[in-house]
């Protein structure tokens, strides 16, 4: 069977799916009826386009891809207004209820997030989901034992000069690395070029989370000591040969904001 099948009693050759195609793979036939040539097959990225915007679903991806069960949502209710006002208001939470995160939200929220773009739809991004706070405290506990190593030696780190200063936090009892959350999600990959892809996944994570109650807040300092401190990568415990991307605490915020804080202007070259 063809990676992509296209039902000629359907099919009207109005074009769509040669036009919206990526990669330019969908040739119109001497009929006008699509095909995807089987030597460009490995050229698709299965991103779908083609199916979802046929207007006559004549067209089938033959190849494992899981849609959402509600296919049709009425998205048009979400205006541009409420979306710009719902980003503005999103903030990084640094204090969490001492509540745990059901794994059932984060689960729905992935549900979204594996719709965000990748690079050649490659679906890179895994995931690691620490749900247990102690875990969490575990890694906070770690980094400070690397950042304490790393002050007491004279090794280099363009991190070096707050590194004391966090320790003394830790000391006095606070955790100013993963703030007690009680929850975490690593993003991870098989090699380092999903980078990016993680970045967009977790970006739509820390977007999404708001919707159903959760704060989010990137972990800059768990990632820096996690490349570097081996008893840590340890603790998070990765399949061999895997990559450590970048990770975001996750739980219920304490405080509510009540305002949106200022930002720069966009700063943007009109042409
Ligand atoms: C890549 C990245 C790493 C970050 N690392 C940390 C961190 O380690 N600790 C922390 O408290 N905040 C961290 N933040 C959160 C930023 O400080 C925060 O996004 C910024 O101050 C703007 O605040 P807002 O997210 O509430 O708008 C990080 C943000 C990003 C994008």
């Amino acid at each position: 069977m063809s990676l992509i099948s296209f039902d000629p009693e359907k099919c009207t050759a109005c074009g769509i799916c040669s036009q919206i195609c990526p990669v330019n793979i969908i040739l119109p036939g001497e009929d006008g009826i699509p095909s995807l040539p089987a030597e460009y097959e490995a050229f698709c990225s299965r991103c779908g386009h083609c199916e979802a915007s046929c207007p006559h679903d004549a067209i089938r991806g033959n190849y494992p891809a899981f849609a959402p069960a509600d296919n049709a949502a009425d998205t048009t209710k979400i205006n541009s207004e409420v979306l710009t006002k719902y980003v503005q208001s999103r903030r990084s939470i640094r204090v969490f209820k001492d509540m745990p995160v059901e794994k059932e939200k984060i689960a729905r929220i992935l549900e979204a997030v594996r719709f965000a773009p990748s690079g050649v739809n490659a679906q890179p991004v895994k995931w690691l989901v620490i749900t247990d706070a102690a875990e969490v405290k575990k890694l906070s506990a770690l980094t400070i034992e690397w950042m304490r190593r790393m002050a007491e030696s004279d090794a280099e780190h363009p991190f070096m000069p707050i590194f004391p200063a966090l320790v003394a936090l830790s000391d006095a009892g606070l955790d100013p690395i993963c703030r007690n959350a009680p929850g975490l999600v690593y993003a991870y990959g098989e090699n380092a070029t999903g980078y990016t892809d993680s970045i967009i996944a977790l970006t739509t994570f820390d977007l999404v989370a708001p919707s159903f109650g959760l704060g989010t807040c990137w972990a800059g300092l768990l990632h820096i000591a996690a490349q570097e401190y081996q008893p840590l990568k340890e603790a998070l415990g990765l399949p061999e040969g895997q990559v450590l991307q970048y990770p975001m605490l996750v739980g219920y915020p304490k405080y509510k904001l009540r305002k949106i804080p200022g930002r720069k202007q966009a700063d943007v070259i009109w042409k």
